[in-house]
């Protein structure tokens, strides 16, 4: 929502005026009039101290809004080449990167095609760590790359995968690995595919299928190709300007530069200097730095980048929000803070009581 006042928060939470009130009052916050529309940052720290959620909705109306890069995940069974097909078309794109082979750790890396495209890839570990930030509501993926090896088939992981890609409603494209391999046999796989539900364009589908081989490095231009394709099917656009709407893909501790953050934005520019709620952790944007370790002064959508500035260690899933200034940020960081440690005790007292149910 957008400048809701005291009095429609009310309604909506089912509060008296009055307990709101209090709660301003208690977090610093003065309040002129009743309707007198309130920041979506302290309309939620009320909303939370009252056990209601806060959805935010970003505006995008009449700002600019362009095409951008798809952000891509592999995810495949174990064994069938995600890193090596992830190794593979990282080096492409350090050979295209004229920075020249400095790689350092993001958990993701953007692919430039001659054509001026670019892919990002999400550098994910496991499924696990997908369905995790899916279930926190990190919608950052718009493709999966199903790898399957070709002398192998389709396997467990790879079921697991495709019905994770499905509950998150993200469109998948296959991609054959291992096909250098004698034992080789991409005909049996896209059966196997067939028969497990998937639509496969050989057979009038939708869903595209590439061969490859991560160790040779063959059919890695296809693979781009069919993502590109994908992407604009998809008709992928995101608002440019205006305030940031971006999530942590990692994060780390580093010895001198503090919490580290690799962040996607979703819409929106996110830039240095400002000031941001991270899950529950806040902090000033001190530095940005993209893919290759270059210093920025902004993020764009799509773009992987690395933040420096944030006073805590945030989880990969969190939310990245702009808030406008630091008193606003530590007040809202805390707040969440007091929610999370709620719902967590929250979750313990449940089990317990499941567990005191179930030993009667
Ligand atoms: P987990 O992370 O353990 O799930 O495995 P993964 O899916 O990341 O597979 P990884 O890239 O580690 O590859 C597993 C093995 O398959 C390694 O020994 C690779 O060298 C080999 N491998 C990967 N891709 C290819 C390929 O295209 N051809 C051949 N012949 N071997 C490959
Ligand atoms: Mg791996």
């Amino acid at each position: 929502f957008d400048g809701m006042t005291l009095v429609e928060l009310a309604k909506r939470t089912g509060e008296g005026i009055g307990v709101l009130q209090g709660i301003l009052i208690n977090v610093g916050e003065s309040i002129d009039s009743e309707f007198y529309p309130l920041s979506i940052d302290i309309a939620e720290l009320i909303a939370m101290e009252v056990g209601a959620s806060v959805k935010r909705i970003h505006v995008s109306e009449g700002k600019e809004i362009l095409p951008r890069p798809p952000v891509v995940t592999v995810m495949g069974h174990v064994d069938h080449g995600k890193t090596s097909l992830l190794d593979a078309l990282r080096q492409t794109s350090v050979a295209a990167n004229e920075a020249g082979g400095i790689t350092q750790h993001l958990g993701a890396f953007v692919v430039s095609m001659q054509s001026g495209a670019s892919i990002t890839f999400l550098d994910t570990p496991g499924h696990a760590a997908f369905s995790a930030m899916r279930a926190r509501g990190a919608a950052v993926t718009d493709i999966v790359v199903l790898v399957v090896a070709a002398d192998d088939g389709v396997m467990p992981q790879t079921l697991e995968a495709i019905s994770h890609a499905k509950a998150a409603n993200v469109p998948i494209v296959v991609a054959v690995n291992k096909c250098d391999k004698p034992a080789a046999n991409s005909e049996r796989v896209k059966l196997q595919l067939a028969s497990e539900g998937l639509l496969l364009e050989d057979m009038g589908g939708d869903i595209q299928v590439v061969e490859v081989s991560a160790l040779k490095k063959t059919g890695l231009d296809n693979l781009e190709e069919a993502l590109l394709l994908q992407a604009e099917v998809m008709n992928l656009k995101a608002r440019v300007d205006g305030p940031a709407q971006a999530y942590v893909v990692e994060a780390r501790l580093h010895k001198g530069r503090g919490p580290l953050a690799t962040a996607i934005v979703k819409a929106g520019t996110l830039a240095c200097g400002q000031h941001v709620v991270v899950g529950s952790e806040w902090g000033r944007i001190r530095a940005i730095r993209d893919v290759v370790g270059n210093l920025a002064e902004r993020a764009t959508p799509a773009m992987p980048v690395e933040i420096e500035g944030l006073k805590g260690l945030p989880m990969a899933g969190d939310d990245i929000i702009v808030v406008q200034s630091e008193e606003r940020a530590r007040m809202l960081s805390a707040g969440r803070k007091k929610k999370f440690e709620r719902d967590r005790l929250l979750k313990i007292s449940n089990g317990r009581a499941e567990e005191l149910e179930q030993s009667e």
